[in-house]
């Protein structure tokens, strides 16, 4: 089976909302097969979030990132990734399907209350940047 990165990020850990997040990731038959409760500084953020460095919004995002706790977290289940991203929702909660976390818990665009890996091969990257396998237990 596949697994997936998921971060709870920052804006949704500062409003309690960690319990209600994973409640819609186990009812879409996703695992939670690690997890921690980190602080990134702004310099270990800026290199998970390296594939932006061009974009305008790099800065504002990476000091996001470390401005308060992140969850990190391996799911795991059939299509881990897409299915992911589908109970996640678009990256704009304006544009978010109903139900979906972004929908009903995202502030912006930038404070979106969850990231998720983009694609298997980048899921493999993004979960060896934060668990080794011994913490990964399926
Ligand atoms: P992630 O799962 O977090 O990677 O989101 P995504 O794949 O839906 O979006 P993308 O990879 O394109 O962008 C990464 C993150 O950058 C987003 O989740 C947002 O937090 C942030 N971001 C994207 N666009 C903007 C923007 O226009 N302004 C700001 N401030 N942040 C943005
Ligand atoms: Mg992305």
């Amino acid at each position: 089976t596949e697994r997936t990165l998921s971060i709870i990020k920052p804006d949704a850990t500062r409003r309690n909302l960690t319990g209600k997040i994973n409640a819609k990731f186990e009812e879409a038959g996703l695992r939670i097969v690690a997890q921690k409760r980190i602080r990134l500084s702004v310099d270990q953020a800026q290199q998970f979030y390296a594939v932006h460095k061009e974009r305008p919004f790099f800065g504002e995002l990476t000091e996001f990132m470390a401005s308060g706790p992140v969850v990190v977290q391996v799911l795991e289940g059939e299509g881990a990734v897409q299915k992911n991203r589908q109970v996640m929702g678009a990256t704009n909660p304006k544009d978010a399907a109903p139900g979906t976390i972004r929908a009903e818990f995202a502030e912006s665009v930038g404070e979106n209350s969850v990231h998720g890996s983009d694609a298997p091969e980048t899921a493999r990257e993004e979960i060896a940047f934060f668990f080794s396998g011994l913490e990964i237990v399926g």
